[in-house]
């Protein structure tokens, strides 16, 4: 397993070009399954999880061809084409790998009027239940049965008649299962309370221009008439917001000053609110957002809730953050019921955090000093990579693979600021 050693106190100055979105992309790519004409993905990120999903697609006789990159570049092209699909289970060995693959079932539903997929596990931030999602799905006239580890769909012949769900618990997978089973319903169906994540747009908008009829995108109140079917697209995947909003804490921490080239403003709004609050600067400038900082960082609180407010992918980054700010902050995870698992490794790096529950309250300390440190899940990992860059002497972040999943060439991008940081492979 390979690891990173991270040499602290380097400013970080410079571009550091964002990629596409991994939270995106993920249901983006089952979109494929809705048509029998080839879908087209541009600006797609090269990270293990996209890698993963391509792999599980190729097991449904989804055709997969990338186009024209070099390894060099960033934004990958990906044509995906459901011709004939030759199979309708995900099956165990896949999804334990990769949670995200629940997002077959609502697509290969509405296409397939099948779908069987293993239950995806917990992970280390949660147990992650999918009930939210079979209710929707079974709100819209789907047949759900669970036996032996495996969730099976089946519509009625004719296609899902459709009906409405009302989410009690904001849930941004469960509306994308329950948008792309709705799109050929035969009926309409209507979703309320839904998640508003840049990435439900993202996947409200291509499915419009596969074909479908959604109003509402935007809101949480949607509406989707089903239509017979859809036709293929060419649809560029929006930037990262979590990836950006990242490398904007890793600028901050060090005093830096640097342009993370694609993202959005809008799209980081809360997160902006957040660095704005902590004093660092930031604004919009032309094809990116600029982020800098001089070095005093104030305490804040801060809560993660569903967009519009903070996200919860960025609580453990803010956190590394506020390990040096001056002043206490209080950090409230609403989201998930075990995300400070970065709190005990950052502390090793002289951090003083206290956690109670879904409460952490982050001391702040005039230093941090490079520690050898172990992710545990992927954004905990970049929480530790973000401390490293500003602690004394060297940091070496184990388990790599957590990073992977979610950010393309990091040491690179990192060098391309001045950071100095080495991957090596762990003895
Ligand atoms: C998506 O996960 C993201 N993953 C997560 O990003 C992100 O943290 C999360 O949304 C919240 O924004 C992808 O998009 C691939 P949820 P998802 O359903 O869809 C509960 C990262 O770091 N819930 O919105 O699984 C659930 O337990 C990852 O990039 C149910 O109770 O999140 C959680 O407490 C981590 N029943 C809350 O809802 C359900 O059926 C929000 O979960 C579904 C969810």
């Amino acid at each position: 397993m390979d690891k990173i050693i991270v040499e602290g106190g380097k400013r970080l100055r410079g571009t550091i070009p964002i990629s596409g979105a991994k939270n995106a992309a993920l249901t983006l790519i089952p979109c494929a399954l809705l048509t029998d004409e080839p879908l087209t993905l541009r600006n797609l990120p090269r990270l293990a999880d996209i890698d993963g999903f391509q792999h599980l697609m190729n097991q449904f006789g989804v055709t997969t061809v990338i186009q024209g990159s070099r390894p060099e570049d960033f934004g990958r092209v990906m044509t995906l084409e459901a011709t004939r699909i030759t199979g309708t289970v995900a099956p165990y060995d896949l999804v334990r790998k990769m949670r995200a693959s629940i997002l077959v079932l609502g697509p290969m539903l509405a296409r397939m009027g099948q779908a069987k997929v293993s239950l995806p596990g917990g992970c280390a931030i949660g147990n992650r239940p999918i009930d939210l999602h079979l209710k929707a799905l079974a709100a819209f006239g789907a047949v759900i049965e669970i036996a032996a580890g495996y969730v099976a769909a089946h519509a009625p012949d004719g296609g899902l008649p459709g009906g409405e769900f009302d989410f009690p618990v904001v849930s941004v997978g469960a509306t994308e299962n329950a948008l792309m089973a709705a799109v050929l319903a035969s009926g309409t169906c209507r979703l309320f309370n839904a998640a508003r994540e840049p990435e439900i747009v993202d996947l409200c908008n291509l499915l419009v221009a596969m074909g479908a009829q959604i109003e509402g995108i935007g809101t949480s109140d949607l509406t989707i008439h089903g239509v017979p079917r859809l036709h293929g697209a060419t649809y560029k995947v929006m930037a990262d917001r979590i990836e950006a909003g990242s490398y904007a804490c890793a600028a901050a921490i060090t005093g830096g000053e640097v342009l993370l080239q694609g993202a959005s403003f809008e799209e980081m709004a809360s997160t902006i609110h957040a660095l704005r609050n902590i004093g660092v600067h930031a604004k919009a400038e032309a094809g990116g957002v600029r982020v800098s900082a001089d070095g005093k960082l104030q305490a804040v609180n801060l809560t993660t809730a569903p967009y519009p407010g903070l996200a919860t992918d960025m609580q453990a980054q803010l956190m590394a953050l506020l390990t040096v700010a001056e002043g206490t902050s209080v950090l409230n995870e609403t989201i998930f019921e075990n995300r400070y698992m970065h709190v005990p490794e950052l502390n090793r790096m002289g951090a003083h955090i206290e956690t109670s529950g879904r409460t952490a309250i982050v001391h702040g300390v005039g230093k941090l000093t490079g520690a050898e440190v172990m992710a545990t899940d992927l954004r905990a990992s970049m929480s530790l990579v973000i401390a490293g860059l500003a602690a004394e002497g060297q940091t070496e972040v184990r388990r790599l693979y957590h990073l992977d999943r979610g950010y393309e060439r990091l040491e690179e991008k990192l060098a391309l600021v001045g950071a100095q940081v080495e991957r090596v492979g762990d003895e």
